[in-house]
């Protein structure tokens, strides 16, 4: 396994993290137990979760994926062996107009998730959305008061522009406090259409715009919804007349039929799983990415944590980035 420094933090996860937003609901717990357990014997330790993981399944359990994970690591022993992260500050999901992002709603979530979690500290905490009328200022203050507090190691912010992530770690330098040390947002070759968003109004998809503020600012990514729900390894076994209609409306557009026939051309050339450039596309950029796997069976999890090995050329990876930079070979039509 390969690990990573995430820049300013003494954080070395591996170079993927384990998202479980189904575990303890759609991924039963011994299930969910059997991949935590492969995850780190095959030499891996960051995982993600949330305190709104999965509350949107009708009957589910409050919090069920931190409950699921803080019985594991109970259960395990392995709290010193893994970096863990969640997210709190999310909306209720009856009232998604609504911020919760005050320190009262923010510190409740916080406490509820070390209990969920059974540990004392949290190694990086997400605020899994934003608000744009509520004060860069107050969140990194909140934040910080978290970290001294003892709660919170790091701290990164989710969905967030990058106008807005500037804004609040200038405030943070120049007030000689911590900031955000990486962002969380929809990254992968499988662009979606909108019909991809669960909440299109509150997602942020990685872009031009944030491509150019990380290499510059060098901050961490760490991207979720990598395998675009598994699109390319779909299109690439089943063709497109094979595909169910919300894996056609979400990622068929022209943009993504330009990057299967690359992306097949270097799964050819390396002799891997279309998969494996799909996640190494991501590890290869230049600056430090951590995608998050969305791993439903063993076998998705070994092929994942296999591709970590593959990086690709910068030439590869500028040919897969955008079609403008060889306009012969696609017309960009994006539907968001
Ligand atoms: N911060 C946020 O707002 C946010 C939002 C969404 C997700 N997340 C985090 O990101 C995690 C992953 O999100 P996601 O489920 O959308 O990710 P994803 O990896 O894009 O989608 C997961 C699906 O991709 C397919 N897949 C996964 N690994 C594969 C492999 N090696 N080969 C072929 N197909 C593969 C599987 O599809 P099949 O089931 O069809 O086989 C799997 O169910 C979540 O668990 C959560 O921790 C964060």
């Amino acid at each position: 396994m390969r690990y990573v420094n995430i820049p300013h933090t003494e954080l070395n996860p591996s170079r993927v993290c384990l998202g479980s937003n189904r575990f303890g609901t759609l991924i039963k717990e011994p299930n969910a137990f059997a991949l935590l357990d492969t995850f780190l014997e095959m030499g891996a330790n960051f995982i993600d979760t949330a305190h709104i993981y999965a509350d949107w399944i009708k009957g589910a359990q409050k919090s069920a994926s931190e409950k699921t994970i803080g019985k594991w690591l109970k259960r395990s022993g392995n709290r010193d062996r893994v970096v863990l992260a969640t997210k709190g500050g999310h909306p209720s999901l009856s009232t998604t107009h609504l911020h919760r992002m005050s320190k009262d709603e923010i510190t409740r979530d916080l406490n509820d998730s070390l209990t969920n979690l059974q540990t004392e500290v949290i190694d990086l905490y997400w605020l899994h959305r934003d608000a744009t009328d509520v004060p860069v200022e107050d969140i990194i203050e909140i934040f910080n008061d978290q970290v001294q507090a003892g709660k919170i190691r790091y701290f990164g912010c989710s969905n967030w522009s990058v106008e807005r992530i500037s804004a609040a770690n200038s405030y943070a330098q120049n007030n000689d406090l911590q900031g955000f040390v990486a962002s969380q947002l929809w990254w992968s070759l499988a662009q979606p259409n909108r019909a991809a968003l669960t909440s299109p109004e509150s997602q942020v998809v990685f872009g031009i715009k944030e491509a150019e503020f990380h290499r510059k600012s060098e901050m961490a990514v760490i991207p979720y919804s990598t395998q675009g729900k598994g699109f390319f390894s779909k299109l690439d076994k089943l063709g497109e007349k094979g595909l169910n209609d919300t894996d056609r409306d979400s990622f068929i557009n022209d943009l993504n039929n330009h990057r299967s026939t690359q992306i097949k051309r270097l799964a050819k050339k390396y002799d891997v799983p279309v998969s494996h450039i799909v996640l190494s596309y991501l590890i290869s950029q230049p600056f430090v990415t951590i995608p998050i796997i969305g791993s439903r069976t063993l076998d998705q999890l070994k092929d994942s944590l296999f591709a970590v090995n593959l990086i690709l050329k910068s030439e590869e990876i500028a040919n897969l980035s955008d079609p403008s930079i060889n306009p012969k070979n696609a017309r960009q039509r994006v539907k968001l």
